[in-house]
């Protein structure tokens, strides 16, 4: 990997439940993307992407762990280190008219998404208009109101209001989710053009592995608030090594129709469970078709396939692990 710019080392995040229950939304979260890489994550809704997302980018503290920008202990930065850290961490949600201050122009809520940072008027008024302009609206769009404008229009400005600080980091949660079909690839394609003329780092967060694969050279996929398998995204969908993934993959419908007709998904046994009740040993195994015994008892750790390719599984589909070569 090129240099690491931002990583999750040994990542909790509890929730305390009525009743003295503890929900853990992140349950050990290992994970490094390189400066200017895109990682894409997947998984089903309530296996802690969006928590994952908020963690990494300041906006909840972990319960264990530690999240480092460029090395730093996010929770040991000096004053000035954690205003330099809000700048270069940000966050576009999945609905921008939630995301929106429905009384404010969308010019005045980037000049105060900068005038907070520190910005002068001048400077922030410039800046708002430079990056409306890159993510694709005139300067017109200034003085508009989020509900005189469309959807896609509203999360334009609302990675407009993202890249305004000039983040090196951005989180990408279900951007395009809350969008009609027709508006999705527009915004897609714009986040890979500010990616690629910006040098973002990126993490794309989507329960569609379709979408997310088609964003990020790299894939990592959530269960149950754990990592289970991370691959560069040919390598991923070739020879996937957890029975999840597997499972993931085999539910996209293929384009080919002669090859769509003989596409057989792999039905996976229930509802993922309850976050507040993990269950023992692997967490997938109540709905694994490989689970055995070994599975039922003890919680696989994560293992190095190639130097690229992790997965926490006891029964993998392919290969043998190598000596572990990522941290
Ligand atoms: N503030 C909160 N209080 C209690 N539980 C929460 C809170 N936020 C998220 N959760 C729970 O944490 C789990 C992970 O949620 P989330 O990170 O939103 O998952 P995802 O984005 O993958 O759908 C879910 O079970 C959710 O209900
Ligand atoms: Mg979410």
């Amino acid at each position: 990997m090129t240099e690491k710019l931002i990583e999750a080392i040994g990542v909790t995040r509890h929730y305390k439940l009525a009743g003295g229950r503890v929900l853990r939304a992140l349950d050990g979260v290992d994970l490094a993307i390189g400066r200017g890489a895109t990682l894409g994550l997947v998984g089903e809704s309530g296996s802690g992407k969006s928590t994952l997302g908020r963690v990494m980018v300041g906006l909840q503290s972990p319960t264990e762990g530690e999240i480092r920008f460029e090395g730093l202990n996010a929770a040991a930065a000096d004053p000035a280190q954690s205003v330099r850290l809000r700048r270069q961490r940000q966050i576009v949600f999945q609905d921008p008219s939630g995301a929106l201050n429905p009384r404010m122009t969308i010019g005045d809520t980037i000049i105060e998404h900068l005038r907070v940072q520190g910005w002068s008027r001048v400077e922030a008024r410039e800046q708002a208009a430079r990056v409306l302009d890159d993510c694709g609206l005139s300067a017109s769009f200034l003085s508009a109101y989020p509900h005189e404008i469309s959807g896609g229009q509203r999360q334009r400005a609302v990675i407009a209001r993202a890249i305004s600080t000039d983040p090196a980091f951005i989180v990408a949660d279900e951007p395009v989710s809350a969008l009609d079909v027709s508006t999705r690839a527009q915004i897609m394609n714009l986040l890979r053009d500010l990616q690629r003329t910006r040098g973002l780092t990126m993490l794309f967060i989507s329960h569609d592995l379709s979408v997310v694969a088609h964003m990020c050279r790299d894939v990592a996929v959530m269960y149950l608030g754990r990592i289970v398998e991370i691959a560069p995204r040919g390598v991923l969908f070739k020879s996937p090594l957890h029975p999840y993934t597997a499972a993931l993959i085999s539910a996209i419908p293929l384009p080919d129709p002669a090859r769509e007709r003989t596409r057989r998904p792999i039905l996976l046994k229930g509802e993922p469970p309850d976050p507040s009740a993990t269950p023992k040993g692997c967490r997938f195994h109540t709905r694994c078709p490989r689970a055995t015994d070994l599975c039922r008892e003890v919680d696989p750790e994560t293992r190095a396939f190639s130097s690229a390719h992790m997965a926490a599984c006891h029964h993998p589909l392919t290969q043998a692990p190598v000596e572990r070569t990522i941290a």
